[in-house]
């Protein structure tokens, strides 16, 4: 793709002889923000130290801006790092923490400063200038983090869990400030998150990954509305996820017929999928549980358990009361494996 700035081909990571990315390909467009998702021990933060040419690749090649930099030094890559742990010198300021790259750079002390005060300030940390690392809060440290990575002007900000320090109420305030410091600067983003709603709610992409290989990758939307396999409907939330074999479905506790039949591994319903209250099945609920805008009920049915919900409003059953129910194919979502 000639228009990305991040090309990966054929990318094959081991550490020794063991084999974690066995042939990743991936191309991310220039300002995009794209986050790498996956459960733990899936590759990302290896995808991720190739990028940064802190690990060389077993094979593969690496572009930046057309350019083969897959020999190339890590400090020569035009990269940023943001990880998890912050890695503030404790011992400087919030000013001299974000100078302390232009300064090995060489530059003028004025050019320092201008950059510096506005690297504080994309950040919203231009008042705590000449605080040192351990008098701000986390959510402070974190953009000063961030700060110190943006002023080196990278053509890449590589991110890894860079939220996963930060309590619920930061993590929220902390995304919103990552998407408008990416818009305003228009620097290209990879975010590693093990986090779909983080992942949903920051990516213009998403790759899922699984075992070192892409499972899927699309926008926010196609991977929550459009998963293909069974790991990414996992992934995204389908809770009601059954093998379809013939014209049964298949559960962990048993099978149910049903009247259709599809050519699809399994069928999946999200909660708010399933029928409640009519339908060819009876279950008995064995639990019922007010989630604010909807009601969720489990049930149990001859496939096992499964999880339906409906509006608040309809506040229809009870523990204990067998109930009709329907997995309706219309609303399922065929899967491959
Ligand atoms: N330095 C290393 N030497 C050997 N194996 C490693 C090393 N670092 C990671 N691994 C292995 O490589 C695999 C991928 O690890 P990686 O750190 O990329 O996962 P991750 O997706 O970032 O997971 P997490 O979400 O837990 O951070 C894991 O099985 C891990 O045990
Ligand atoms: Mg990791």
């Amino acid at each position: 793709m000639s228009n990305s700035i991040l090309s990966l081909k054929k990318l094959n990571l081991a550490y020794n002889k063991t084999v974690v990315v066995p042939d990743l390909d991936l191309d991310v467009r220039e300002g995009e923000l794209i986050a790498l998702l996956g459960p733990s021990g899936c590759g990302k933060t290896t995808t991720m130290r190739a990028i940064a040419g802190l690990m060389a690749p077993h094979s593969g090649t690496i572009h930046i801006d057309g350019k083969d930099v897959t020999r190339m030094p890590a400090n020569k890559r035009g990269i940023g790092l943001v990880f998890q742990s912050y890695a503030l010198f404790p011992h400087l300021n919030a000013f001299e923490n974000v100078a302390f790259g232009l300064r090995l750079k060489k530059l003028a002390e004025t050019e320092i400063k201008s950059k510096v005060e506005h690297g504080l300030q994309t950040v919203g940390l231009a008042h705590l200038a000449t605080r040192k690392p351990a008098e701000m809060s986390g959510g402070q440290q974190q953009r000063l983090s961030l700060a110190r990575s943006l002023v080196m002007e990278p053509k890449i900000l590589l991110l890894d869990e860079p939220l996963s320090n930060l309590d619920a109420r930061l993590r929220l305030d902390m995304r919103t400030e990552l998407q408008r410091v990416q818009r305003e600067t228009g620097v290209t983003m990879v975010f590693v998150t093990h986090d779909q709603s983080e992942a949903l709610a920051l990516a213009d992409r998403i790759v899922l990954m699984k075992d070192g290989l892409i499972e899927q990758i699309g926008t926010p939307s196609e991977l929550y509305n459009r998963p293909r396999t069974k790991f990414a409907a996992d992934f995204f939330g389908f809770e009601n996820i059954f093998k379809i074999s013939g014209n049964a479905l298949v559960g962990d506790a048993g099978s149910l017929q049903v009247s259709y039949q599809v050519d699809a591994e399994y069928l999946a319903w999200r909660p708010s999928a399933v029928t409640v209250g009519n339908g060819s099945y009876n279950g008995k609920i064995v639990g019922v549980a007010f989630a604010g805008e909807h009601i969720e009920y489990v049930l149990e049915t001859l496939l096992g358990q499964i999880t339906a919900s409906s509006p608040a409003a309809e506040r229809k059953f009870k523990v204990g009361e067998t109930i009709k129910f329907d997995l309706p194919l219309a609303s399922g979502f065929a899967l491959y494996p």
